[in-house]
């Protein structure tokens, strides 16, 4: 089997190159390396191509037989999305349709995308399930959205075969230290906290700390990279015997607060974690925690890297050492 991987040299992408290489599947890494890295791009080629260029696409997609593709390349800053709506719904909607065009054109039937938590926007519920409502409040989560439905027409009119994977917040490294999380600039919790720790970040901002949740501070779902790199080989496997669009959620089901995450640092590295208090960021609903009840029973889904401290520590190994 051949997969195409769009957005392989990312964090979440990377992780799942190297899984499939693991399991004996042959790996093509598509990235126009804005925010991938080439260092990350170890199991696999390379095709350095953008989703808005078409002749790339069917270059890269001409370039041998693909059984599948797995979709990964996405703008994903809540906040930047809210000052530059254009470039996201250009990148992550103009984009990914440029790329089911090429599918189409090549005769590839079947994808496995990334969407997001971002697509319920503020929950009404403690734990949500994926028939929530779905009312994203950014550009980011309406992009992912827009692909779902997308995605949903094409499988009727095309037969396109897909799921949609909207991940909470994905976590920790590979156990081999040799890829693991690296944006620039770096918005994520736990990077931030384990950069303030090492001193290669400045002290950690806490966004506030007056959320109505057990200490006031906002409530994540974090979920292993290795775990969602399971699961989208889980649903590529689904999709052998089923039509139609699906969309799971990947969750662990259980939510932790920014200072349970710095607690939690703080026991895994022996060090304390510098912070300060700064107010509440735009657009950060208090607790997102995903029911993944669906991805359990019906892809066969088990998390095997749960529990924050174990999540923590997967990090913590990795940027003690980061390679890029
Ligand atoms: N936080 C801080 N300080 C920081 C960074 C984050 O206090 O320096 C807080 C945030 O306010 C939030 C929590 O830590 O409460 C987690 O923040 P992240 O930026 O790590 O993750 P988000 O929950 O904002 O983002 C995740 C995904 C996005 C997705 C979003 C859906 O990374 O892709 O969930 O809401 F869009």
């Amino acid at each position: 089997m051949n997969v195409l991987l769009c957005g392989g040299a990312g964090y979440i992408g990377s992780h799942m190159a190297r899984y499939l290489a693991g399991e004996g599947v042959g790996v093509t890494v598509l990235d126009n390396l804005c925010t991938g890295h080439r260092e990350a791009v170890q199991w696999g080629d390379l095709i350095e191509a953008d989703l808005l260029d078409s002749a790339a696409l069917d270059r890269a997609l001409g370039s041998r037989r693909f059984d599948a593709v797995m979709h990964f390349c996405a703008h994903s800053l809540v906040g930047e999305s809210m000052v530059s709506p254009y470039r996201y719904y250009q990148n992550n909607v103009t984009g990914t349709l440029n790329l089911l065009e090429a599918m189409q054109r090549h005769g590839v039937q079947r994808l496995v995308f990334s969407s997001s938590a971002a697509v319920y926007g503020q929950p009404n519920s403690a734990v949500i399930d994926e028939d929530h409502p779905k009312a994203p409040i950014n550009p980011y989560g309406a992009s992912k959205l827009m692909v779902e439905r997308v995605l949903a027409d094409a499988a009727v009119a095309y037969g396109l075969r897909s799921v949609a994977l909207r991940y909470f917040n994905a976590a920790g490294a590979s156990a081999d230290g040799s890829i693991g999380e690296s944006h620039q600039p770096e918005t994520h919790l736990i990077p931030n906290v384990l950069r303030a720790v090492l001193g290669s970040g400045p002290a950690l901002k806490v966004f506030g700390d007056d959320y109505p949740t057990l200490d006031g501070t906002c409530v994540r779902d974090y979920v292993h990279v290795e775990d969602l790199a399971q699961a989208h080989q889980l649903a590529l496997s689904y999709l052998s015997g089923r039509e139609g669009a699906h969309v799971f959620n990947l969750g662990s089901g259980h939510g932790y607060s920014v200072r349970q995450v710095i607690a939690a640092a703080e026991q895994v590295t022996g060090r304390p974690v510098p912070h300060t208090l700064a107010p509440r960021r735009a657009g950060d609903p208090a607790v997102l925690v995903a029911s993944s009840e669906r991805a359990q029973q019906e892809l066969g889904w088990r998390p095997r890297h749960a529990g924050l401290q174990v999540m923590v520590e997967s990090a913590w190994r990795w940027h003690r050492q980061a390679k890029f």
